[in-house]
């Protein structure tokens, strides 16, 4: 097996795939709320398109799969697909991140067709902020959906906060509370300025580190994983059940050099980076008739377009804070 490597040393061992540009919410920091120009469905992948590519990559040393949207669950015979994508020799691990709103009803059949683990996207504990940042008033449904992703052992279930400060950051500690008890990982994230988040600015951005003085004031020293794959650092709570990431996309010089992954769009672009709009086009050449080995060889060169940095780290003079146009939505975060 030769595996797919990067020109700066990094195997790529992650893809993510974003099945649909889609959702049911209209999260501020993703999309405007009368949603965005969507791509057209004959420009979305098939099932089978993306399960080709994934047949060359994993051969490669690709062992882990996440699904992302938009909204995965809101595309249909999104099971089968799983179920296809699991047998696929050599995967080790296939996920899927949802706001979870469809969880209740969906969770026992994606459980059956084999889906491994679910990270729900939940950025406030209070049902009016919940309202207010999604646009859409479901916070019962989705709570519902953690507590049945908990029920059908989607473990470890992930729930992914997107720390702003003035929104959420009084809610730290009660984030990180979740996990003395219950066996989530709580893992937070730095709003990163993409797409509709580039109106946040520099101070709305709450770093990793202030993140874990707020949770360490309230519960003491944060006891560090051993976790190896990717840009999450993984603590936890003395004696609790849990866990929690922190995830320094900005903050964290290591954040870059640990990235293992590539992502696939719902319309077949290969984006070596979230924070570049390098791409190449997969679809065109697939629907063209290209073969098994041709691909393998465009995978390759997007690979090679991996850049060594983001370059957009907060509170250093030589990398001042910076916006992108990249929408959230379209990439899957
Ligand atoms: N910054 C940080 N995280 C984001 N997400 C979406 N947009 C942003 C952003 N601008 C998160 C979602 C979801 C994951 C896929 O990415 O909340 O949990
Ligand atoms: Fe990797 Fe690009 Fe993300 Fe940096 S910004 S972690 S290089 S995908």
């Amino acid at each position: 097996m030769t595996p797919l490597i990067d020109t700066h040393g990094r195997h790529i061992r992650y893809i993510r795939i974003s099945i649909t540009d889609r959702c049911n919410f209209r999260c501020r920091y993703c999309m405007p709320p009368e949603g965005i120009e969507w791509i057209p469905h004959e420009e979305i992948m098939s099932y089978e398109e993306f399960l080709r590519i994934l047949r060359i990559c994993v051969p490669r040393g690709v062992e882990k799969v996440r699904i992302t949207g938009g909204e995965p669950l809101v595309r249909k015979d999104l099971c089968g697909f799983i179920e296809s994508i699991k047998c696929i020799d050599g995967l080790k691990e296939l996920s899927l991140t949802t706001n979870g709103i469809l969880l209740p009803s969906l969770a026992p059949a994606l459980k059956r067709s084999g889906l491994d683990r679910v990270n729900i996207s939940l950025d406030t504990l209070d049902r009016d902020k919940f309202s207010f940042i999604t646009r859409v008033n479901a916070y019962e449904q989705t709570i519902e959906g953690i507590r049945t992703a908990l029920k059908y052992e989607f473990s470890p279930v992930k729930i992914n906060v997107v720390a702003i400060r003035g929104f959420n950051d009084d809610e730290i500690p009660a984030f990180a509370e979740l996990t003395v008890n219950s066996p989530i990982e709580v893992r937070f994230i730095e709003l990163m300025p993409m797409g509709c988040a580039s109106k946040y600015g520099d101070h709305e951005v709450i770093c990793s580190q202030e993140i874990r003085d707020i949770i360490e004031e309230r519960y003491g020293a944060l006891d560090p994983v051993d976790y190896k794959l990717g840009p999450a650092k993984v603590f936890r709570i003395r004696g609790a059940k849990g866990k929690i990431g922190l995830i320094g996309a900005l903050s964290e010089c290591s954040f870059c050099s640990s990235c293992n992954r590539i992502r696939i769009t719902a319309n077949g672009h290969l984006r070596p980076c979230l924070f570049s709009d390098d791409h190449i086009d997969l679809l065109t050449p697939i629907r063209n008739g290209i073969s098994d080995s041709e691909l393998e060889r465009l995978i390759e060169k997007g690979v090679e377009l991996k850049q060594h940095d983001h370059g957009l780290c907060v509170g250093k003079p030589d990398h001042p804070y910076q916006g992108c146009e990249t929408l959230m939505n379209t990439i899957g975060g």
